[in-house]
């Protein structure tokens, strides 16, 4: 090919692949395939291989990293970024409102942009007709690093803005929040925990730390993303408002976050409020806060702004899901299978209106990688409904007075030497009648899963156990009202109460009644799974590991566990004495059994009337299988509120996606689905 038609040919296939990346990236909404966008992108790249001339900084061959760096350069911004001012709760936001209006002079509803606070890594975007010329981090606000190579592996950042009626400014320098996903920041400290490297402590750090990468080559394989929220300089274009400004970004194809509003009055600015807030779990990146800009650029310019922070604007924050602490002592907290659990005892703090006092330290090796003592000042967080955990130790507070933790050498409940078996984190108690793992599997054989005997607390069924009245799960079935009534402090009504529970429990079905004896690795899912398939316990107890494994889904770890479980004479003993005591197991219908059999769905976004536990668990109780992403395998997607990638990943594939609606419908019906 001659330079000159590998020039036009050159200019084409960019203009060509940065149309296809913005609808890919920014859009979501692909009109061709990968395979084909790669074709594309091959052919640029063997020409800019043949013709180096031709090679430019934004062609998008380029966003793939660059040679290392030694150190980043120094940007100036040329307005400076600065950073917002915080309220603490709505109060706060209807006094800001006042403040704005005796600022403006006026009594009138402020007309304001309520948008979400993105908990990621604020950058600057430099476009100079069009074109992205230079990005650097926001630094101490006047003086950022240029990551300008870094930025351009961000395929959401375009490289040249889209050309519209509206021509984009001569010079923008756009600003905007680089942050990771939730579930790419798990998946990244699971491969860093794989190398044995040190894991990133949340998804902000995750994008700080990849945007610091020197070799823009690593930067390149994390799977960052950007949304642009404000701008320093616009040369060449007026916006009249805040709300104008993203609409006329998002024409010029740079991402825009979707969750923005407007907002007519403080009240309104409330309600938005209350919506952000009620996003936070749903969305697939972490949010702090909401914020609020006025919406009008001149009446942003006449409210002005302080040295650091703007007065047209404030952001709601969140209250922290950190907190840091004093980690005042280490427990060692005995489970049903003999696990020693070390547990942090800490001076208690609040983390989203919750006091937090206990946290997991998970196991020795964990301990140790974190390099945990006791008297540590720790980073302690609490996400969704899990266990608080100790992130990391502030080192800076060290006093050189903290201790080191070992787990010690004998169970601390019933001095038995403790073991650690082989390729196993946790050290385990091994003795069977250990009170502690006695209660332990007591309180699991009555928890709401499994056999749900109401009103059976931790009190009781630790005098249960001190009173020797209950010595294994068994014993429940021969209590009486008088023993019961003769525990401390308990009034016979409330004796009457605990009977009629347990009564009412000895009618189970096998799936729970499997789950209830606690077997190692027998969860409510694997529970489900061995109940559906083997119909009888009978079945299951003479199942030997072949048989077990052949099962979809129960893999040679649970397999062993099982058999071995039915081997040991003792547990069989006490399944024949729960049998003979009234306990009667439940076989699930034969005919709804098989109504999902061989049909896997996956649900996606937030669910009316169930949780997303139940609705996995009906379907199935009904014989279909449940996975939480969405494959070929997939038979169906159900999609509800504010269903995210995995729809769009379903539609790919062309799998069926259902409403909720469809969904009840077809759990309903009397037909099998097709
Ligand atoms: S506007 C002068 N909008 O929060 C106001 N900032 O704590 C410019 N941030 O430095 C920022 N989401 O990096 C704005 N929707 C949003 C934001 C947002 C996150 C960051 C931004 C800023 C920091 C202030």
């Amino acid at each position: 090919m001659s330079r000159e038609s590998a020039e036009k040919r050159v200019a084409t296939l960019r203009t060509t692949l940065n149309h296809h990346n913005h609808r890919y990236y920014v859009l979501d909404d692909p009109e061709i395939s990968d395979t084909e966008y790669d074709r594309l992108l091959r052919e640029l790249q063997d020409l800019e291989t043949e013709f180096k001339e031709l090679v430019t900084p934004d062609s998008p061959t380029q966003r793939v990293g660059a040679a290392p760096l030694d150190a980043f350069n120094s940007v100036e911004h040329a307005v400076p970024m600065l950073s917002l001012d915080n309220a603490f709760g709505l109060q706060e936001v209807r006094e800001f409102d006042q403040r704005i209006k005796r600022l403006l002079k006026t009594e009138d509803d402020i007309e304001y942009v309520v948008e979400p606070k993105i908990d990621g890594v604020a950058v600057e975007l430099v476009y100079e007709n069009g074109l992205f010329v230079q990005g650097s981090t926001r630094g101490n606000g006047q003086v950022g690093e240029d990551i300008t190579r870094n930025l351009r592996t961000i395929k959401e950042i375009p490289m040249r803005l889209i050309s519209t009626r509206a021509a984009p400014a001569t010079r923008l320098d756009v600003r905007g929040e680089v942050y990771y996903t939730s579930s790419g920041f798990s998946a990244l400290n699971k491969e860093r925990a794989g190398r044995g490297e040190p894991l990133y402590a949340n998804p902000r750090n995750t994008a700080a730390g990849s945007l610091r990468q020197l070799d823009s080559s690593i930067t390149a394989q994390r799977p960052l993303h950007i949304f642009v929220h404000s701008f320093g300089q616009a040369a060449g274009y007026e916006f009249s408002s805040h709300w104008q400004a993203l609409a006329v970004f998002r024409k010029w194809g740079l991402r825009v976050n979707p969750h923005i509003e407007v907002a007519r009055s403080v009240d309104e600015v409330i309600k938005c409020c209350e919506k952000v807030v009620s996003l936070r779990d749903k969305l697939e990146y972490e949010i702090d806060g909401a914020v609020i800009k006025i919406n009008s650029h001149d009446l942003q310019a006449q409210a002005g702004t302080r040295s650091r922070s703007p007065r047209w604007a404030i952001a709601l924050k969140f209250e922290a899901k950190q907190a840091t602490t004093q980690l005042l002592d280490i427990k060692i907290q005995v489970g049903r299978t003999g696990a020693l659990t070390p547990v942090a005892i800490m001076a208690p703090v609040k983390i989203e209106g919750v006091e937090i006092s206990r946290a997991t330290l998970h196991n020795q090796d964990e301990i140790d990688r974190k390099d945990v003592r006791i008297g540590d000042w720790v980073v302690i967080q609490r996400a969704g409904d899990v266990i608080p955990e100790v992130v990391k130790v502030i080192e800076s507070k060290r006093t050189g007075k903290e201790t080191l933790f070992r787990i010690p050498e004998k169970c601390p409940e019933c001095e038995t030497t403790v073991v650690r078996l082989e390729g196993e984190a946790v050290h385990r108690c091994p003795n069977l009648s250990c009170p502690a793992q006695l209660k332990e599997r007591i309180r699991h054989f009555a928890s709401k899963g499994a056999t749900d005997i109401e009103g059976l607390g931790v009190k009781l069924v630790d005098q249960l156990v001190a009173s020797e009245l209950v010595t294994t799960v068994a014993d429940f079935y021969s209590l009486s009202k008088e023993k019961i009534a003769g525990l401390e402090r308990m009034a016979d009504k409330s004796a009457q109460n605990i009977l009629t529970a347990i009564e009412s429990s000895k009618k189970v079905d096998l799936a729970r009644f499997l789950y209830a004896l606690g077997i190692r690795h027998v969860g409510e899912h694997v529970a489900r799974v061995l109940a559906g398939s083997f119909k009888t316990l009978e079945n299951i107890k003479n199942a030997d590991q072949e048989a077990l494994e052949a099962v979809h889904e129960i893999g040679p770890q649970v397999a062993e566990n099982v058999f071995q479980f039915f081997q040991e004479k003792k547990n069989v003993e006490i399944i024949e004495l729960l049998l003979q005591r009234g306990v009667e197991l439940q076989q699930a219908a034969e005919a709804q059994e098989q109504k999902f059999s061989g049909q896997t769905f996956v649900f996606t976004g937030g669910l009316n009337g169930y949780s997303r536990k139940d609705a996995e668990a009906l379907v199935e109780s009904l014989g279909g299988r449940t996975a939480s992403s969405v494959s070929r395998n997939t038979d169906f997607v159900i999609v509800g509120e504010n269903a995210g990638s995995k729809a769009r990943k379903a539609a790919e594939l062309g799998v069926t996606i259902l409403s909720q609606a469809e969904f009840d419908e077809m759990v309903k019906s009397e037909e099998p689905p097709d």
